[in-house]
């Protein structure tokens, strides 16, 4: 009898997959092959390439279809490579598309459910309502001279740390972590890092914390972006109750010495949410919203900014005449406004160029995603050939950027 039930079970299991995995071919739609359980994403699974690499090959083996469609695991998926399409997903029609694909416990990682980039829906739409009025041009100009003393300690480490002079070379990656690390620190919560003297400083390690790549990690991520139910069942965080209460401490602290001492307040994050909650008459300004919007600096503003700053220049060095104008405007904006300053910076347009360049050729994030969150009808595959189809809420939909942009 037992030999009948794993037989029957095992004719179960392979009907599931046949059935999940024929999704794509039932619609008419083209798709590379998958395999049962991991889809197209056996070599990510194997840790063989980068989901971004696993993209980026799909993308380039249909070169005149509008989309393709995938197996993400077990979920077929849409990638677009159509760039109407894009803007149809993006801007044009957001009413079937206003998700991204991540899924946050919002009972195990408040702090992320409180990240505009995690979350999703009406909290998203909440959310960047109340943290909208904090990012005027003016309130992030007014962060300008901060970040220009963190620059002053830049130089001072550029000057005489031995790290710099080494024969081997200098990890400009990581300078530049310890740069954003500091602005960071000091722009937000109005607190040094000291990351260019003590690599071990509390605030450091806190920002290390969300960073490190660990087996544990990896395995973690892996299993929320691909297999967010799963993720769900086993209880999977991202911010460890440790680092949790280390950062919300670190916030009460600060907001209860700007509440002490208004008068000498600076000009930073922490004082304007202190702002924002006194005239805030509906509670909405909660501290998860607060600490969750000071993790989302560290998680979204430190990794990016140090790394298209790290590919910038690795760009620059390889084209020393471009390396050379970029230094002649610097120099001449210095000189027109007698020091560097926020009006000046947006003169560099040379620099802005180079920037945007830059990540283009090396993208930080591989690709954007959305969860259709309404039927869309996509066009024909390929021009002038296959059907229109209409894929359902729930189906996930990847944007290549890095691919598109090459
Ligand atoms: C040059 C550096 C940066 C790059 C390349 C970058 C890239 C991106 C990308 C690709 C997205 C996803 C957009 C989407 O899915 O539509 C995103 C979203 C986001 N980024 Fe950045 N980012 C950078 C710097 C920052 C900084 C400094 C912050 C600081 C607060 C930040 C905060 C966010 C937030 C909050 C979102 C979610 C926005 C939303 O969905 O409403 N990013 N970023």
């Amino acid at each position: 009898m037992l030999q009948l039930y794993i037989a029957l079970a095992v004719v179960a299991i392979c009907i599931y997959f046949k059935w999940t995995l024929s999704y794509w071919t039932r619609k008419k739609v083209e798709a590379p092959p998958p395999l049962p359980i991991v889809g197209n994403m056996g070599e990510m699974i194997i840790q063989k390439k980068h989901y971004g690499e696993v993209y980026n090959e799909i993308y380039r083996s249909y070169p005149t279809a509008k989309y393709v469609g995938i197996y993400k695991m077990g979920t077929p998926a849409v990638l677009v490579r159509d760039l109407d399409l894009v803007r149809d997903v993006l801007v044009a029609k957001f009413a079937h598309f206003h998700d991204n694909d991540f899924e946050i416990n919002t009972t195990l990682d408040p702090l992320l459910a409180n990240n505009p980039f995690t979350a999703r829906g009406t909290e998203w739409k909440n959310i960047r309502n109340q943290v909208s009025p904090l990012f005027t041009t003016a309130k992030v100009r007014a962060c300008f001279n901060i970040m220009k003393e963190v620059g002053d300690t830049l130089l001072e480490y550029l000057d005489s740390s031995p790290e710099i002079n080494r024969s081997e070379g200098v990890d400009i990656k990581k300078v530049m972590t310890k740069f954003t690390t500091d602005v960071v620190a000091s722009t937000v919560f109005g607190v040094k890092a000291h990351a260019f003297v003590d690599p071990n400083s509390e605030f450091v390690q806190m920002s290390r914390e969300f960073f490190v790549p660990s087996f544990l990690g990896a395995i973690k991520g892996m299993i929320a972006f691909f297999a967010p139910k799963i993720a769900t069942i086993l209880r999977i965080s991202f911010v460890t109750e440790n680092l949790d209460r280390r950062l919300r401490n670190l916030i009460r602290q600060l907001m209860a010495s700007r509440e002490a001492n208004e008068k000498n307040a600076r000009k930073d994050f922490v004082q304007a949410f202190v702002e924002l909650k006194k005239k805030d008459q509906e509670n909405r300004i909660t501290e998860d919203l607060i600490v969750g919007q000071a993790v989302t600096f560290i998680t979204d503003g430190t990794e990016t900014s140090a790394t298209v700053m790290t590919y910038t220049l690795y760009e620059l060095a390889r084209n020393p005449e471009v390396q050379k104008k970029v230094q002649d405007e610097i120099d001449r904006v210095i000189e027109e406004n007698g020091q560097m300053t926020d009006e000046g910076i947006m003169q560099l347009e040379l620099l802005d160029r180079c920037i945007h360049e830059n990540l283009r050729l090396h993208s930080v994030a591989f690709n954007m995603t959305r969860i259709c969150t309404k039927p869309f009808e996509l066009p024909q595959q390929f021009p002038n050939e296959g059907q229109p189809v209409t894929i359902s809420a729930g189906t996930p939909i990847i944007i290549p950027m890095s691919a598109i942009h090459m």
